[in-house]
C-alpha cells in the first residue's frame, strides 16, 4: 500500500519554532518509524543505494519502481528531476522521495571563489550568502542535497583539493565551514529553497602523505582531535544533515569501513543523527586498499561501521540481503541506516513536497547574485606587495598593458570544481577593464602566451612591445582550472609553461608591473615578486572574478584579503604551516643561510636550529598576511584581566588606528600560545578575527574575547582540558606580528 501523507502538523505550517520544534522532532520520528515498519529488507537497503544519473537508462527506471534507489546524484535537468520523483512517488510501492544530489561547491550558476579564495575574505557573512544563492540557484533544478563544505584542513598545496579547502587554520575553517552550513541549509531544511549540507571528508583527508590525492594518512588521535575533527564536530552541533566518509586510510583503516569513527566519534559522542554517505565508490575500494577482499566483505564492512548510504559502487545493493540472511549484517543495522535517510528525507519535506517549485524566471545570474560573488571575490584578493604604493592606479596611469594567460580565460577564473557555472557569464579582466575604463585610458591587450601551460614563446615580443607602450603593465598568471582539485595533485607548484620567462621578459622593459595570480593553491613565486612592484592574489576568483579584479586596481576597491594558508619560499619547506608545534630548537632569526656559510665550516658552528640552510625558517607569506591601501596601526593592548577562572572569558581591547589616507577594512587576529602544558603545543593558533572598517586618518577602540574554553586541547591523558596555568596571546594583522600580551586561567577565581 502507498504510503499515505501524514495529516501537516502546526510546526510545517508554522515555520520551525523553538516552540514547536520538540513536537515536530518526535513528528518526523513517529512517520520515520511507520514507513519502516512497512518496508521490505529489499526496499530497506534500496534507501542506502545513490547512483549516478548520469547512467540514467531503462534499467535505472525500473530501479526506481521497485524502490532500489533512495539517492541520484549528477542529473539537473529540471524536467528529469521531477519525472524521477514521479517515478518515485507514484510507481513505486511506497512512495518514497528521492534525494537528489550534487556537487555544489562554490556557487551553482553564480560561481563564487574556490572556497580558499573565500577563507581569504575572513568574511563568514559573505560565505554564509555565498551558499545560501548557491542553495537557491540549485534547488530551482531540483537539488536538495549538496556535497559541501569541504572542510578538511588543509596544509600541503601539492594537494589539488587545498582549493576546495578553507586553508590550515582550524579555526578559520570551523568558522567558514559553519557557514557555509548555515547558507545552504537556512533556518529549516523544510523550505524549498534550502540544501541539505554534507560535511566532507570524515576524516583527515587533507593530509594526504606527501600531498598526492587519495593517498594514505598518519595522523595520531591527539592531533586527529586536535586539528580534524573540529570543523565537523561544530557544523554537526549545528544541524549539518549528512557527512561524506573520505577515500583515505588514516593509520591503515579506511574511513569507510572505519567502525570507531562512524559508530563511535560521530554517532555515540557527537550524537550525529543524520545520513553517513560515502565518498564515490569508496567502499567497494576498500577491496583496493587491500583491506578486504572481496565487495560483499566491503559491503559488511561498512554498514557495520555506520556508513548509512553508498555511493556509487553498489556493493549495498548487491550483497546487503545476503548477508542479513548469513547473520553477518542485523536488520537493525539496517534499520538504523533507513532510518537516517527517511529522517533527512522527512526533515527536507520531500514527502510533502517532492517536485521542484516552477519559477517564471530562474534566478540564476540574478543581479543580486553577481553583486555578492564580485563582492566575494573583492574580498578574497590578497594584496601581498606594493612597493612605492603603485596601485592602486594613479592619475599618471593612462595606458595598461594587459598580459598573461589568465587575463582573458573565462573557464579557468571558475576554478574547480564547477559543475554547471557557464563560462559566457564569466567577466574577465580583459572585459571589466573594457567595460569599466573611463575612455582616457587605453588598454593593450596582449596574452604573450594562451594558457597557463603554455610554452610556446611566439607571443612574448607583441607582449613586451605593448608594455613599451604602456604606462604600466598588469600581468595575470596562475594555473588552469584543471590543475587543481580532486586527482589534481602537483609535486612541483610553480607557474607552469613559460609564464616565469615571460614575467621576466616583461619585467626587462622597465615599466612597472603589477603580477595578478590566479590560481587554486599558493604557488611558489618568490622569483617572480621579486620582479614586480606590486603583487595580488586573486585565487580562481569565479565569475566576476575581473570586476572584482579591475576595482581593486582602479581603487574603486581597497584590498582586504588575508592568506588562509602560508606560501612556501621553496616546494622543499611544506610543509610551512604557522600553527605548528615547539621543537626543541627553533630558529632564532638569525640563521646562517646557504650563501653566507664559510668554506669549511665547523660541523656544529651554523647553531644546529631547526630551519632549511636554503630557505630558512619563514613562509615567502605567513598566514592571515596581506596589505591594504591604507596602513594600520595596532596600540595600547588592555586585557580585561589578568586571571580568569576556567569557564570565564577574557575581554581583550586596543586601539586600530587607520595612519593612510584611505579608508578600509582591517581582518584584526587574535592568536594564542600555551607555553607550558603536558604535551607540545602550536607556537600560535588563530582563536579570532574580526574585519573593522576605519575612515581614513580615524581610530577606533576593538574589542575581542576569548573563552578559556578555547584553549582547551586533548592532554597527555587523551582529555579535552583547559591546563591552567600562563597563556600568551597576541593581536595584530597577520600570524607574524601584533602586540602581545600574557594572561593566567585559574581553576575558579
Ligand atoms: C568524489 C569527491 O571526493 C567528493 O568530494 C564528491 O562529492 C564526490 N566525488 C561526488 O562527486
Amino acid at each position: 500500500m502507498r504510503f499515505l501523507l501524514v495529516v501537516l502538523t502546526g510546526c510545517f505550517l508554522l515555520g520551525w519554532t523553538a516552540a514547536c520544534s520538540d513536537s515536530h522532532v518526535d513528528e518526523t520520528e513517529r512517520r520515520v518509524e511507520e514507513l519502516l515498519q512497512q518496508m521490505t529488507l529489499a526496499e530497506k537497503i534500496g534507501q542506502m543505494n545513490q547512483v549516478n544519473g548520469r547512467q540514467l537508462d531503462e534499467q535505472m527506471l525500473a530501479e526506481l519502481r521497485s524502490g532500489s534507489i533512495g539517492s541520484i546524484l549528477n542529473i539537473e535537468e529540471p524536467s528529469l528531476v521531477n519525472e524521477i520523483q514521479r517515478i518515485a512517488v507514484e510507481e513505486s510501492r511506497l512512495g518514497i522521495p528521492i534525494l537528489v544530489a550534487r556537487d555544489v561547491i562554490h556557487g551553482y550558476k553564480t560561481i563564487f571563489p574556490i572556497p580558499l579564495g573565500q577563507a581569504a575574505s575572513f568574511n563568514p557573512d559573505l560565505v554564509e550568502l555565498g551558499s545560501r544563492i548557491a542553495a537557491k540557484e540549485a534547488t530551482e533544478d531540483g537539488i536538495r542535497w549538496t556535497f559541501a563544505p569541504m572542510m578538511d584542513v588543509s596544509r600541503d598545496p601539492r594537494w589539488g583539493r587545498m582549493a576546495e579547502s578553507f586553508g590550515e587554520d582550524v579555526w578559520l575553517t570551523q568558522v567558514m565551514s559553519l557557514a557555509m552550513v548555515k547558507g545552504f541549509q537556512g533556518d529549516s531544511l523544510n523550505n524549498p529553497e534550502a540544501m541539505a549540507a554534507c560535511a566532507k571528508h570524515f576524516v583527515g583527508y587533507g593530509a594526504a602523505e606527501g600531498g598526492r590525492d587519495y593517498n594514505s594518512t598518519f595522523i595520531p588521535e591527539r592531533q586527529m582531535r586536535d586539528v580534524y575533527f573540529p570543523p565537523f564536530q561544530t557544523v554537526i552541533e549545528a544541524g549539518c544533515a549528512s557527512v561524506m566518509t573520505s577515500f583515505n586510510d588514516n593509520d591503515g583503516i579506511p574511513s569507510s569501513g572505519n567502525k570507531s569513527l562512524l559508530d563511535g566519534v560521530l554517532r555515540e559522542e557527537w550524537g550525529f543523527d543524520g545520513v553517513v554517505v560515502s565518498d564515490w565508490a569508496s567502499v567497494h575500494e576498500m577491496v583496493v586498499h587491500g583491506f578486504c577482499e572481496d565487495d560483499k566483505e566491503a559491503a559488511r564492512l561498512a554498514v557495520n561501521a555506520g556508513l548509512d548510504m553508498e555511493m556509487e559502487s553498489r556493493t549495498y545493493i548487491r550483497y546487503l540481503e545476503e548477508l542479513v540472511a548469513e547473520d553477518k549484517v542485523s536488520e537493525a543495522q539496517i534499520d538504523e541506516a533507513v532510518r537516517n535517510v527517511l529522517r533527512m528525507k522527512f526533515r527536507l519535506g520531500l514527502f510533502e513536497d517532492p517536485y521542484l517549485r516552477r519559477y517564471e524566471n530562474s534566478s540564476a545570474y540574478a543581479p543580486e547574485h553577481l553583486d555578492a560573488a564580485q563582492e566575494a571575490a573583492e574580498q578574497s584578493m590578497v594584496l601581498l606587495k606594493n612597493d612605492m604604493d603603485l596601485l592602486p592606479f594613479g592619475d599618471n596611469i593612462k595606458r595598461i598593458a594587459l598580459i598573461g594567460p589568465l587575463a582573458d580565460a573565462p573557464h579557468d577564473q571558475m576554478g574547480t570544481w564547477v559543475f554547471d557555472g557557464e563560462k559566457q557569464h564569466t567577466i574577465t579582466p580583459l572585459a571589466a577593464f573594457k567595460q569599466m575604463l573611463p575612455s582616457e585610458f587605453e588598454l593593450l591587450y596582449e596574452p604573450g602566451l594562451s594558457y597557463s601551460r603554455d610554452k610556446e614563446r611566439n607571443g612574448f615580443s607583441a607582449a613586451v612591445e605593448a608594455v613599451q607602450a604602456s604606462d604600466v603593465a598588469v600581468v595575470i598568471v596562475g594555473e588552469e582550472a584543471i590543475l587543481s582539485g580532486e586527482a589534481h595533485s602537483l609535486a612541483d607548484i610553480d607557474l607552469k609553461g613559460a609564464q616565469s620567462e615571460l614575467v621576466a621578459e616583461v619585467s626587462k622593459v622597465g615599466k612597472p608591473v603589477v603580477l595578478v595570480v590566479m590560481a587554486g593553491r599558493p604557488l611558489v613565486i618568490e622569483e617572480e615578486v621579486k620582479l614586480a612592484e606590486a603583487v595580488l592574489y586573486a585565487w580562481h576568483p569565479g565569475t566576476m572574478g575581473g570586476a572584482a579584479l579591475v576595482r581593486i586596481l582602479t581603487g574603486k576597491v581597497n584590498p582586504s584579503g588575508k592568506l588562509p594558508v602560508s606560501f612556501p619560499r621553496m616546494k622543499g619547506q611544506i610543509p610551512v604551516h604557522y600553527n605548528h608545534n615547539r621543537t626543541g630548537r627553533p630558529a632564532r632569526g638569525t640563521e646562517v643561510l646557504l650563501d653566507d656559510i664559510p668554506l669549511e665550516a665547523r660541523q656544529s658552528s651554523l647553531g644546529n636550529t631547526s630551519y632549511y640552510l636554503d630557505a630558512g625558517l619563514r613562509p615567502l607569506f605567513a598566514f592571515g598576511y596581506g596589505l591594504s591601501y591604507t596602513k594600520f596601526q595596532y596600540d595600547d593592548l588592555v586585557l580585561g584581566a589578568s586571571e580568569i577562572g576556567v569557564s570565564d572569558t577574557l575581554n581583550l581591547s586596543f586601539t586600530l588606528s587607520n595612519t593612510g589616507s584611505r579608508s578600509g577594512w582591517e581582518v584584526v587576529q587574535l592568536y594564542a600560545n600555551d607555553p607550558i602544558a603536558s604535551v607540545t603545543r602550536p607556537v600560535k593558533e588563530l582563536k579570532g578575527f574580526k574585519r573593522v572598517w576605519l575612515e581614513a586618518g580615524s581610530s577606533q577602540r576593538v574589542t575581542m574575547k576569548l573563552p578559556a574554553s578555547k584553549l582547551a586541547f586533548w592532554n597527555i591523558d587523551m582529555e579535552h582540558k583547559i591546563e591552567v596555568g600562563a597563556f600568551n596571546i597576541m593581536v595584530g594583522g597577520s600570524s607574524e606580528d601584533g602586540l602581545e600580551g600574557r594572561f593566567w586561567i585559574v581553576e575558579k577565581l
